[in-house]
């Protein structure tokens, strides 16, 4: 059997990890910029998280959730306890797209309704109703053209705010910082305001922090940044550094009923082990605040860099959480990162590198990318 050939693929087979490092099958070491696409919050293969998972797999690796497991709950007291959202209530799944495919259908229990608002360039996973609120038609098949979904521009506040007087909107779904989308960042205005009319007009307000959350932009969630709650806030990626894991952190306003949701996988005694071990090393290495640092600093290097003139237009993000806009495409500067400088980034649209590093990245590491970026930026 052949693979489906559906990804573009770097001519290059990564064996091995180690924090911010891995290595390929012929002994080549790289720089990790990239984290395997924002999911590596911890570092590659971090000992206490090797420990955690492994000892969990020698005790029970699965039951179901017709069981108490008492790893949830400790996992739901301590990312209460990290993230400040004490008071919600914890929904294990196990990828990205079934977090908000859960969170939407929630919504939709709650009030009953059906049309969803998303923004423009938002990318919020491939299935059902996922796939309909992400803002890209090549990915959205004809039998998830529902039109359930009005998309609109970021930060138009009153443009939301005309959709959501007509009293039918389910739910707003936005990412506070759009990765896919080309790290474009929600205002504080537009934050605020949309959080008041979903009050309003009784439409249930969903944070994706699926890229932007766990940490990322040096706030536990991208959303802190702009002084809202949402209702519901959807998690992926970082969680579990790897082991495939999403969760639906909800609002107290949402009373639980059995059976409305529910999942074989989610939530398993290995996925959570993993999930703790990350919590564990989060609070004991800061990573949240090494985030805010050496995101600033790098943030500054790359605006020094710009000065330069080196074909950079415009730099913006939060934390590790980076966008380098240039003039010219980014995919000859990414393959010349990875071939000639064992560098791998990240890429949004055409012209923008993205930078989604582990959240233990160093300054000497954002040096050593500076120096090396500005080599490729020169050709
Ligand atoms: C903001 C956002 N939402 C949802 C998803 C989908 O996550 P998954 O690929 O785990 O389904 C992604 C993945 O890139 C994402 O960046």
């Amino acid at each position: 059997m052949k693979l489906f050939d559906v990804y573009p693929l770097f001519d290059v087979n990564i064996v091995k990890g180690k924090g911010c490092k891995v290595w390929d099958d012929k002994g080549n070491e790289y720089l990790d910029l990239y984290g395997g696409h924002a999911v590596i919050s911890i570092g590659h293969c971090h000992p206490h998280y090797i420990d955690k998972v492994s000892s969990q797999l020698n005790n029970l690796g699965f039951y179901s959730n017709s069981v108490i497991n008492g790893l949830q709950q400790e996992l739901a007291v301590r990312l209460g306890r990290i993230s400040g959202c004490d008071d919600y209530q914890l929904f294990l799944i196990n990828s990205g797209a079934e977090a908000n495919e859960n969170a939407l259908k929630l919504a939709s229990f709650t009030n009953g309704r059906t049309r969803v608002l998303s923004a423009e360039k938002a990318f919020h996973g491939r299935t059902s109703l996922a796939v309909e609120a992400t803002a890209n038609p090549n990915i959205i098949a004809p039998i998830n053209a529902n039109g359930h979904v009005t998309y609109l521009p970021l930060n138009d506040l009153e443009a939301w705010r005309k959709e959501l007087a007509k009293g039918d909107v389910c739910a707003c779904i936005i990412e506070c910082i759009q990765g896919v989308g080309g790290i474009r960042m929600v205002t504080e205005e537009f934050a605020t305001g949309l959080a008041q009319a979903c009050k309003d007009y009784g439409t249930v307000l969903i944070c994706d922090e699926i890229q932007c959350g766990y940490g990322r932009s040096g706030k536990f969630f991208a959303h802190q940044w702009l002084g809202i709650r949402p209702d519901i806030i959807t998690v992926a990626k970082g969680i579990a550094n790897g082991f495939p894991m999403g969760a639906v952190l909800i609002s107290p306003d949402f009373a639980p009923k059995y059976g409305q949701l529910g999942t074989t996988f989610g939530g398993n005694h290995l996925a959570c082990a993993a999930a703790l071990a990350v919590i564990d090393v989060m609070e004991n290495e800061n990573l949240v605040e090494n985030a805010r640092q050496t995101g600033t600093y790098l943030m500054e290097r790359l605006k020094e860099l710009q000065q330069t003139g080196h074909h950079i237009t415009d730099i913006r993000g939060r934390g590790l959480m980076i966008g380098i806009e240039l003039d010219i495409p980014h995919k000859p500067i990414r393959e010349r990162l990875v071939y000639n400088q064992r560098m791998f980034t990240g890429c949004s649209g055409t012209n923008l590198l993205r930078l989604l590093p582990p959240l233990c990245f160093t300054r000497e590491m954002a040096d050593e990318f500076i120096v090396k970026l500005s080599q490729e930026l020169k050709h």
